[in-house]
């Protein structure tokens, strides 16, 4: 493991109380293994701008069939993947750096019943632990920009999708070039943190092979719904990624990268990609 990805590892899951404290508060919330749903555990489980509202718009954007498989790179918690299988019967395979991500999102499928459709195996974007051709959708959703080889990143999504599959992301990009406000919910510094613009993306994408279906700025839909720092000493909500990732989420990480995003020096964008039958 090299410098960069050990010092981001830190960044996510560096404390080693995750499991227990998300038993808690899905305690908390009466929460029970085996009784929850899906939708009970989506304050939780979505680790990206917009929760689960954004999910649910890009599976649409993507116009997903049933029961397609999936690949989830930089899955995370899992939300996601557990949504597209409930919801389009997909069988998702997720994929993550972090071992205990991996864990938690394993427990969280036991949770609402989903561990027969979602695995999570701990494992490198720029490796992917798959085989050629083997996945009809690739998802990944606010992983890029913890990435500094981004052709390598789209050249593994490339070669484990079968031709004529798909690829389905929203991303966080470079805006006016300003540096950001560390700490951000994706980087302790700016050694994490590899943003290019939006245009450079889909350049790359098309390098590497893909024909684009669906470009969609993102900008509109999360100014309108911008969510306010909360009041100093105001009570955290029970369920909430700050219960994996720390209290500061929500008082530090989320305020700074919305003033950036405010300011204009980070942007969002989704995107539909093909790879050619
Ligand atoms: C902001 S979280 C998003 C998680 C998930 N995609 C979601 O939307 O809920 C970024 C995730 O990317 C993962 N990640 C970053 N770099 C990675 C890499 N090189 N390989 C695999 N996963 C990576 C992190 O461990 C983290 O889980």
């Amino acid at each position: 493991m090299t410098d960069q990805s050990t010092a981001l590892q830190r960044h996510y899951d560096d404390d080693g109380g995750q499991l227990e404290r998300v038993r808690q508060a899905l305690l908390a919330a009466g929460l029970k293994p085996g009784e929850a749903s899906v939708a009970d555990l989506a304050p939780l489980d979505h680790f990206h701008t917009r929760g689960s509202k954004a999910t649910v718009e890009l599976a649409e954007l993507a116009e997903i069939p049933e029961g397609v498989s999936v690949i989830d790179v930089g899955s995370g918690l899992g939300g996601p993947a557990r949504y597209l299988a409930e919801q389009y019967g997909c069988r998702v395979t997720g994929v993550d750096f972090s071992p205990v991500f991996c864990d938690l999102a394993t427990m969280l499928s036991e949770y609402c019943g989903m561990e027969g459709h979602t695995t999570f195996q701990q494992g490198d974007a720029l490796e992917l632990p798959c085989a050629n051709d083997s996945f009809d959708l690739a998802w990944t959703f606010q992983v890029q920009m913890n990435i500094e080889d981004k052709a390598l990143f789209y050249r593994e999504i490339f070669r484990v999708l079968r031709p004529g599959g798909r690829l389905a992301f929203q991303d966080i990009f470079q805006g006016d070039g300003k540096s950001l406000y560390f700490p951000v919910p994706w980087a302790s510094d700016q050694s994490m943190s590899f943003l290019i613009s939006p245009e450079q993306c889909r350049e790359l994408l098309k390098e590497t092979g893909f024909v684009e279906v669906a470009w969609r700025n993102q900008r509109p839909i999360i100014k309108s719904e911008a969510l306010p720092a909360p009041a100093p000493g105001a009570p955290l909500p029970v369920l909430g990624v700050h219960v994996v990732i720390g209290e500061e989420f929500i008082t530090v990480k989320r305020p700074n990268s919305g003033r950036a995003f405010r300011e204009g020096r980070i942007e969002f964008f989704q995107g539909i990609f093909d790879k050619p039958v």
